[in-house]
């Protein structure tokens, strides 16, 4: 993408859900710009291949397999992160599920709790365990979650889903108000519609090409000016946002959620 900055030289980033669509972009934007790459997945095969990628900046990577829905992987994988690069300047919580969009009265306590545990759960304690070490060292840290622009409008109907991003956004302002006397950010990104494999369930589901469910949505989209930049996002565009919450132009920023939408979003 021959970006030009380097605005991470000599930090160290944390990025969970790394080896998906949108995870892998901000790894190689951070990785670009000057981080070492503390990549975290559940998924060892997609987080081989970015680790590839992350090798072929030049940065350092390492390569992190854990379920953030378990609270003892969690603690495990900061402290691997914490002992390869003796600290962790910037946490990604990117990793994600949907609930498929189950109607109400398909969605049992297992997915509720699933989704939960990845979306909300994890994401809480990782940044505790992050920022508490962030505190000890006296690191200006900066935290950032992506949410989902579901989290401020529901627009398609799903339950588990946008109701745990709405509660991601609510702790990260809680966090943002009691990690602020520690000079650490913590901020929230609200993507739109982003072309990454996490639509692929919704077209093997159905027996549709891979690709042919985002598409559909985003047509649909574009057709009722809902998405008023008229295209899909990419993660590049997400990658992007992240890499100025984790830079110090941001240095004003905290416990916002911003949108990343093309427009479809405007609370
Ligand atoms: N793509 C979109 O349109 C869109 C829109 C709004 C928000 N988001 C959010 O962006 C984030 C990234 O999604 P994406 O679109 O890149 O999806 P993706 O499916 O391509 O990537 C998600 C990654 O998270 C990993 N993951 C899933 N469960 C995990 C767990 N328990 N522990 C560790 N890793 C786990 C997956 O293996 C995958 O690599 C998610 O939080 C998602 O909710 C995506």
């Amino acid at each position: 993408m021959g970006n030009e900055l380097k605005r991470f030289a000599g930090k160290s980033a944390l990025i969970t859900g790394a080896g998906g669509g949108i995870g892998r972009g901000i790894s190689l934007r951070l990785a670009r710009e000057g981080a070492d790459i503390a990549a975290c997945d559940i998924d060892q095969e997609r987080l081989d291949e970015t680790m590839v990628n992350i090798k072929e900046t030049g940065r350092q990577g390492i390569a992190l397999v854990c379920d953030v829905a378990q609270e003892g992987e969690i603690e495990n994988t900061a402290k691997r992160a914490l002992a390869a690069f003796g600290k962790i300047d910037i946490l990604v919580n990117n990793a994600g599920i949907g609930d498929t969009n189950k109607s109400f009265d398909e969605i049992d306590a297992d997915l509720w709790d699933k989704v939960y545990a990845v979306n909300v759960k994890g994401p809480f304690f990782l940044s505790r365990g992050i920022a508490m070490d962030m505190i000890e060292k006296k690191i200006a840290g900066k935290i950032i979650s992506i949410a989902s622009t579901e989290g401020k409008t529901n627009r398609a109907g799903s339950l588990a889903y946008a109701s745990s991003k709405r509660a991601l956004i609510g702790i990260t302002q809680g966090l943002a108000i009691q990690l602020a006397p520690h000079g650490i950010t913590v901020n929230a990104i609200c993507p739109g519609l982003i072309d990454t494999p996490i639509w692929h369930k919704a077209d093997r589901d159905m027996d549709l090409p891979l690709g042919s469910m985002v598409k559909m949505v985003g047509d649909t989209a574009m057709e009722q000016r809902q998405l008023k930049l008229l295209r899909i996002g990419t993660p590049d565009d997400i990658a992007a946002a992240v890499a100025f919450l984790a830079s110090e132009d941001a240095s004003y920023m905290t416990g916002q959620a911003i949108n990343v939408c093309g427009g479809m979003e405007f609370s």
